[in-house]
């Protein structure tokens, strides 16, 4: 029996990196994990690793910047399952780009998917476990460039799901749900792939001339080595035991917060 047995998860962005780590964790321990994204394909490699693992999973294709597309996840679980025990909004869009210089409409899906359907998810989340009265973890996935002097605008949206998260907290304290605010640093992820400076960093640190993108992405190759570069960069499975060491205590004590930093600072080049 594993600690999530009988139990329902909700993970957000579950198609890669972290989310798919994570929803893997809960899927071994026991859970029926819905896990959402946009990428068909990728959610469908989340949902045979899950099963691979002995769990179960259903693959649930939502855009998360529609209207009721959160809550449509959160109501599809209630569903199918009668229960909501863990929400992780996870989530996220990180788009470079100067506040002198940078593309509003990338300011706009931030804010939409990093702020608006974490709270909303939150929300739902809050009334489904309230209705079928679970003992519930609600995990809201920042990054450390919210604790940054000059965080920039994906910075700043993270601020907020610090900020949003932690009253949240406050306000659930009557509830038997706990709210944790993880706290990521450099990941190895599709997410660090559209950081050219942390890469280069890294590659040059190795020895190796990072190549130029492909669609804004860098070659996967390029990732996985930066990534066996060593403690350089965190694992999304790293931060996937955080989540599953903090909604595994007590429901009378709160981890509020987990903050998943790699032993040494990445270099950065030019
Ligand atoms: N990697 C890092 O260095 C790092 C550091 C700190 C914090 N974080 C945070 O960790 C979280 C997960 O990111 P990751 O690093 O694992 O990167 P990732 O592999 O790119 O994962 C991002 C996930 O968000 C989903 N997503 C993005 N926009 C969406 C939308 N509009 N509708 C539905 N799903 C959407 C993506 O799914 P689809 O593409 O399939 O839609 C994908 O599954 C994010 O909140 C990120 O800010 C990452």
């Amino acid at each position: 029996m594993g600690a999530f047995s009988g139990k329902t998860a909700v993970v957000t962005g579950a198609s890669s990196g972290i989310g798919r780590a994570v929803a893997l964790r809960l899927g071994e321990a026991g859970a029926h994990v819905f896990a959402a994204g946009r990428r068909t394909d990728a959610l469908a490699g989340t949902v045979e690793a899950v099963t691979a693992a002995g769990g179960a999973a259903t693959a649930v294709a939502a855009e998360l910047r529609g209207p009721g597309a959160v809550q449509g996840l959160v109501d599809l679980a209630m569903t199918d399952t009668g229960r909501l025990d863990v929400m992780v909004n996870n989530a996220g869009v990180s788009f470079r780009g100067s506040l002198a210089d940078g593309d509003p409409e990338t300011w706009r899906e931030m804010l939409e998917v990093n702020v608006l359907a974490l709270t909303v998810g939150s929300q739902a989340a809050v009334r489904a476990m309230r209705a079928c009265r679970a003992e519930g973890h609600i995990v809201n996935i920042s990054s450390s460039a919210s604790r940054l002097e000059a965080p920039g605008f994906y910075g700043a949206t993270k601020t907020a799901v610090n900020a949003i998260t932690a009253s949240l907290r406050r306000e659930l304290e009557g509830d038997p749900i706990r709210v944790v605010t993880v706290i990521p640093g450099p990941t190895a992820t599709n997410l660090a792939r559209h950081h050219p400076d942390l890469l280069r960093g890294v590659a040059n640190s190795l020895g190796e001339e990072l190549g130029p993108p492909s669609d804004g992405l860098f070659p996967t190759e390029a990732l996985d080595r930066a990534a066996a570069a060593g403690p350089v960069l965190a694992s999304a499975d790293d931060v996937a035991r955080a989540v599953l060491f903090a909604i595994t205590q007590p429901i009378d004590l709160s981890i509020s917060e987990i903050s998943v930093q790699p032993a040494r600072r990445p270099p950065v080049t030019a």
